[in-house]
């Protein structure tokens, strides 16, 4: 029963809420009365996102700095005007709608998600939050509620290259990376201003420790848990960290035909190497790490030419950063052993770092409080994912709300939620906002 039903059946007794309350009419439960989505136009939203970037195997590429990145904004904007918002784009590129709240003077509280993706990715990772968060704040304003904190509905930009638009807001993205290159061909830089935003001037965007009241992201989970132990709703007790390299090794290029095989300085064989003393590390201590190498390329490129440069990727992700950077170290002595059996040389350069994130306590149990509202199951859990949240979270208190991913499949074409775990998420979102909404902490 939604609350109009609710209270129209009130109405019908010639009762008002607050008369049956009065009265000390039993408890039918605030969940009853908690505001709620709209479910429906929600999953729609969802299905008219996944055509910017749809690809042939029914999921998205939808890659940050891209054409289809570019209308999947426009899209999402124009939700944000439907939805009566104000949205702005910030010099990172950060799309960011406003609602007002009833006291001016008090922090914000954001939240949000992201609708880029990983190349073949699926219709869910980020979407699912941002178009909840739209739809969070519409309910919002079709039920004539006004918060007492302004609100900031947010679209990070380029979140799956790295957190780029969520770490300019909280100061830790470094004038370096601006020129790295992301996957769309564009640098950091060039995609910033694809999108309108402006990397020159940065610096008025980024927001300091203290200066929101809160962040709040529902996301997919990404992994299986949920569904296999049957629970609606995921808290996240903290977000892992993530340190990405790029590995340049350098050989000597040859002829494939006539230079012997032991006077070889092959870097792609080298590589190959890596690759496997990287699981070897990283499997050989107890633990939830893992350690990915995630692409590779040779160069020249050409079957009949010893490859005299191989680059390629390292990623180490773990809740405990000590640990990422011991596991770094043991594997860049691997890497030095190698170069010294195969005449190559390893260098490594750090791409971006996502620094690990506990949730806040405090909102965790205002996550729980309002799925237990809701009659939905819940389970606290680790995030193995990155997310816009742990740059978030070093600004203010953050927590996340996760739903099932049917099968654990995620950053891939298959990747699916329920619509019925959908709308549960975004109603626990809501309900988590305005328990947010009522406290007094910053
Ligand atoms: C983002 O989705 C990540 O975990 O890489
Ligand atoms: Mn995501
Ligand atoms: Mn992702």
């Amino acid at each position: 029963m939604n609350r109009r039903d609710f209270t129209s059946r009130l109405a019908a007794l010639g009762l008002t809420p607050a008369l049956s309350r009065l009265l000390a009419i039993p408890e039918i439960g605030s969940a009853a009365l908690a505001p709620r989505v709209d479910g429906a136009r929600l999953n729609r939203h969802i299905a008219e996102l996944s055509r910017f970037g749809a690809n042939p195997q029914g999921g998205v590429t939808r890659l940050a700095y891209s054409d289809a990145d570019r209308q999947g904004r426009e899209y999402v904007l124009g939700l944000m005007r439907d939805a009566k918002l104000t949205p702005t784009i910030d010099a990172a590129g950060n799309i960011i709608a406003a609602r007002p709240g009833r006291d001016g003077s008090r922090k914000p509280i954001l939240f949000g998600s992201h609708i880029d993706s990983v190349p073949e990715g699926g219709n869910y990772d980020g979407d699912v939050g941002s178009l909840a968060a739209i739809e969070v704040a519409q309910s919002l304003g079709e039920q004539g509620i006004t918060t007492r904190h302004p609100l900031q509905v947010v679209i990070w930009q380029n979140e799956e290259g790295g957190l780029y638009g969520s770490r300019a807001v909280s100061g830790q993205l470094t004038g370096d990376e601006l020129q790295n290159v992301s996957r769309s061909g564009k640098t950091i830089a060039d995609g910033i201003a694809f999108l309108g935003g402006d990397p020159q001037r940065l610096g008025p965007t980024r927001r300091n420790k203290g200066d929101i009241a809160g962040y709040l992201e529902l996301h997919i989970e990404q992994g299986g848990t949920l569904e296999r132990e049957h629970t609606d709703i995921g808290i996240v007790e903290g977000i892992v960290g993530i340190k990405q390299w790029e590995v340049t090794v350098t050989g000597f290029a040859n002829h494939a035909g006539t230079t012997p095989m032991d006077q070889r300085h092959d870097a792609l064989l080298a590589a190959a190497r890596f690759v496997d003393a990287v699981n070897r590390t990283v499997t050989s201590i107890p633990g939830r790490q893992v350690g990915t190498v995630g692409r590779m390329q040779a160069f020249p490129g050409a079957p009949n030419v010893i490859p005299g440069q191989a680059i390629c990727t390292l990623e180490l992700r773990d809740l405990d950063e000590a640990k990422i950077d011991s596991l770094f170290a043991s594997i860049s002595a691997k890497a030095t052993r190698i170069g010294g059996e195969t005449g190559t040389t390893f260098a490594f350069r750090l791409l971006h770092e996502n620094t690990p994130a506990p949730s806040d306590a405090r909102v965790r149990a205002l996550i729980a409080d309002s799925a237990r509202e809701l009659g939905l199951t819940m389970k606290v859990m680790p995030s193995g994912a990155g997310h816009d949240a742990q740059a978030m979270a070093t600004l203010g208190p953050m927590g996340m709300i996760f739903i099932p991913s049917i099968g654990g499949i995620s950053h891939a074409p298959k990747e699916f939620s329920r619509p019925e775990d959908i709308v549960n998420g975004a109603n626990v979102l809501m309900a988590s906002l305005l328990k947010l909404d009522a406290v007094d902490w910053t």
